[in-house]
C-alpha cells in the first residue's frame, strides 16, 4: 500500500529547515512512492486542515533557501486547547489526520514540538520527530539543525565587534539567543575569541567579571568581548539586559562599554553546509524509519551517524551545557572567565 505522509515545522525557524522538508519529501516520493503533504504554520494546520500536496519539484531548489516553505507558528496544542468554537483542537488534529488517512505525521522541530508530537503519539498518531533548533537544547541529540548556521552568524559578528573595539580601546558586550542554554553563547565565544563567556549553565557575577575585565586593562589589555547569552537573564541575582550590563560594567571599570543585541539575524539566512548536509540526512533517515513503520522515533545525530531514540526518552527534557563539557574546560584553560570566580 502506498503510504501517505504529513510534514509540518513547528517553533521559531531557522536556516536548515527547508532542506529537512527536501530531505524528508524527495526520498519518500523518490525512494518510497509515497505521498507527502505539507501542513502549513506548524501544528496550527493541522488543526486547520491547512495544507498542499508536495511533489518534487516544489521541493526542488529549496535546499539553500532560510526559513521553512510551509510556515511555522509556536501553536501549542495541549496548551491553549479550545478553539474559538469552543472545540477540542487535539480532536480536530485526530479527526484531520484520520480523514486524511495519514500512515505517519513528520514534525520538525525544537523541544516544544518534540513535547506535543509525543503527545499526539498517546492519541494514537504515528510521529516521527526531527531536532530543530538554534539552541542545540534537544535531549538526546548530539547536534540539532540550525545550531552551526546560528553559530557562524555569531562568530561573523564577534569578529566585527573585535575590529570596532580595538579601533575605540572598548568593552564590547554581544548578546545572543539560545533561550535557556548557553551553546550558542559557548561555541561562538570560543570560536570568535571572547573574554568572557556567560551562560545560564554557570552562575556568574558581574562584579566579578569587571574585576576581570579591569585587570585584563591593567595587564594592557584595554579590549575585552563580552559574550552573554539570554538565558543569563533568568539567574537569580542577574535580572539584567545587555545594555544595563554595559552600563555597570563601564561604571565599574572606568571603560567605555557598548552592547550589541544580535536578536533574530541568528535565525536567518542560507544554512551553512553542515547544517545542509546534517537536515539532509535527518530527512532522509525519517522517511526510511516510515518506510519500516518504525513510529514515534526522535531522529538523533550520536557518535557522529545519524539514528533514532524513542520520543519518550527525549520529551520534556532539555539538554544543557554541563559545567564540566569539554569545551567549557578548553576555554577555561586559555583563560576564559565564566564569572564565577575559577
Ligand atoms: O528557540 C529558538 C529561539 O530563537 C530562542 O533562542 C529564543 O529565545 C526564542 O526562539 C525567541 O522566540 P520567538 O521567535 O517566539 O521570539
Amino acid at each position: 500500500m502506498t503510504k501517505k505522509i504529513g510534514i509540518l515545522t513547528a517553533g521559531g525557524d531557522c536556516p536548515g529547515l527547508n532542506a529537512a522538508i527536501r530531505g524528508v519529501a524527495k526520498t519518500a516520493i523518490i525512494e518510497y512512492g509515497m505521498e507527502v503533504l505539507g501542513f502549513h504554520d506548524g501544528y496550527k494546520g493541522l488543526i486547520d486542515n491547512d495544507y498542499t500536496a508536495l511533489t518534487e519539484s516544489s521541493v526542488s531548489g529549496i535546499l539553500t533557501q532560510g526559513g521553512t516553505i510551509l510556515g511555522t507558528s509556536r501553536e501549542k496544542p495541549f496548551k491553549k486547547s479550545e478553539d474559538r468554537n469552543g472545540e477540542l483542537k487535539t480532536d480536530k488534529i485526530v479527526e484531520n489526520y484520520n480523514n486524511l488517512e495519514l500512515d505517519c505525521l513528520v514534525c520538525i522541530g525544537g523541544n516544544g514540538t518534540i513535547k506535543t508530537a509525543h503527545k499526539l503519539s498517546k492519541l494514537g498518531l504515528n510521529v516521527i520527530a526531527i531536532p530543530k533548533t538554534i539552541d542545540n537544547d534537544v535531549w538526546g541529540t548530539d547536534l540539532t539543525f540550525g545550531f552551526d548556521s546560528a553559530v557562524s552568524i555569531c562568530t561573523d559578528a564577534i569578529d566585527r565587534l573585535h575590529t570596532t573595539g580595538n579601533s575605540h580601546k572598548r568593552i564590547m558586550i554581544i548578546e545572543v539567543m539560545g533561550h535557556n542554554a548557553g551553546w550558542i553563547a559557548l561555541y561562538a565565544g570560543l570560536a570568535g575569541g571572547g573574554d568572557v563567556i556567560l551562560i545560564p549553565e554557570i552562575e556568574c557575577d558581574i562584579d566579578t567579571v569587571a574585576n576581570y575585565l579591569h585587570k585584563r586593562h591593567t595587564q594592557g589589555k584595554p579590549v575585552s568581548i563580552v559574550v552573554v547569552a539570554e538565558g543569563v537573564y533568568e539567574q537569580k541575582n542577574n535580572s539584567f539586559n545587555a545594555h544595563q550590563l554595559a552600563q555597570k560594567i563601564e561604571e565599574i571599570t572606568g571603560i567605555e562599554t557598548r552592547s550589541t543585541v544580535l536578536g533574530y539575524i541568528q535565525r536567518g539566512g542560507t544554512p551553512t553546509a553542515t547544517d545542509r548536509i546534517l537536515a539532509t540526512c535527518y530527512g532522509r533517515y525519517a522517511a526510511q524509519l516510515i518506510s519500516k513503520e518504525k513510529y514515534n522515533q526522535l531522529v538523533v545525530f550520536k557518535n557522529n551517524c545519524v539514528s533514532h531514540i524513542p520520543l519518550k526518552e527525549s520529551a520534556g527534557k532539555l539538554k544543557t551545557v554541563k559545567p564540566d563539557e569539554m569545551i567549557v574546560t578548553a576555554a577555561r584553560a586559555l583563560g576564559v572567565c565564566f564569572g564565577d570566580g575559577e
